[in-house]
């Protein structure tokens, strides 16, 4: 069952930690732990006229890619627009100062993925079995190949009538590859060209990258699993942030709106203990190098 580490930090910076403690951090994020940090909010002002107005445009997510200043959902009126990249530019570089400030060896291979806004009720929310993050998941992307590289995020609740977004977290990575992995064929060959070629994929789809779709693909749609794998269930209050490999995390978000995230990509080799990775643990099972 997944463990929760609260780490008491009040600022965005995570430098601000003794060294011992963000050794722990890093040994607890790495060891497939969430990072809680019940004393750090992401202050949005007039969050509830943001949540508002992007929800009346038909937005559930909104993403916003830092490196282009591009923010996805044309539905918005142009104050609201400028109001939601603010936030999410400032979130970006706020999660970022965060991961570096506690992290600082992961500074060399960092690079900078989608931030989000999430501002619709989870609970309820009509979606496809692949799109329906109620059910226990590790996260995997369909047209971003990771070749490997690890997917960290970084969440902060603000909603602004103080309701949690309550989570479910299931069984290790090595139990779900175990159970999952020896059924699902190898990735056949030609394809991962094809998509490519076709730009379906942003990058070339790996053995890796197919695994874990296939893992993100086969934990949803089995409903057994979903009902009797052992999984823990708990609340992030409003007012707070926490970090988590999703990669690795079996999780699902039950219930909450109006959430900010940051995704980060980090290559193996820049971890404390690649051993621990998905990467390495799919490797071991199947006996094959999946990212080269
Ligand atoms: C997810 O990654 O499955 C969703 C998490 C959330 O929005 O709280
Ligand atoms: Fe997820």
């Amino acid at each position: 069952m997944t463990e929760i580490v609260r780490v008491p930090l009040r600022e965005w910076t995570g430098s601000t930690l003794s060294a011992d403690a963000r050794d722990d951090a890093l040994h607890a994020l790495e060891a497939a732990k969430i990072l809680f940090f019940p004393q750090l909010p992401y202050s949005v002002e007039r969050i509830e006229l943001l949540r508002a107005n992007t929800l009346a445009a038909g937005s559930k997510n909104l993403s916003y890619d830092s490196a282009t200043g591009r923010l996805r959902s044309a539905e918005l009126a142009a104050p609201v627009r400028e109001a939601v990249k603010s936030a999410l530019e400032r979130y970006c570089t706020s999660a970022r100062s965060l991961v570096l400030g506690l992290f600082p060896r992961y500074a060399a291979g960092l690079i900078v993925g989608r931030t989000s806004f999430r501002p619709a009720e989870i609970a309820g929310r009509e979606s496809s079995w692949r799109k329906d993050d109620t059910r226990l998941h590790v996260d995997s992307f369909p047209s971003t190949p990771v070749q490997g590289k690890r997917i960290l995020r970084v969440f902060s609740n603000v909603n602004p009538e103080g309701e949690p977004r309550a989570w479910r977290s299931g069984e290790p990575f090595e139990d779900v590859a175990k159970k999952f992995v020896p059924d699902i064929p190898p990735l056949a060959h030609g394809v991962s060209l094809l998509l490519a070629c076709l730009k379906i994929t942003k990058q070339r789809r790996t053995a890796y990258d197919h695994y874990m779709l296939k893992l993100h693909d086969r934990m949803k749609s089995d409903a057994q699993y979903q009902s009797r794998v052992p999984a823990s269930a708990f609340e992030f209050p409003a007012g707070t942030s926490w970090m988590v490999y999703t990669d690795q995390v079996s999780h699902a978000a039950m219930r909450g709106s109006c959430a900010f995230e940051q995704t980060f990509y980090i290559p193996v080799e820049a971890m404390e203990s690649p051993e621990s990775s998905p990467l390495r643990i799919l490797e071991r099972l199947t006996h094959a190098r999946l990212a080269s």
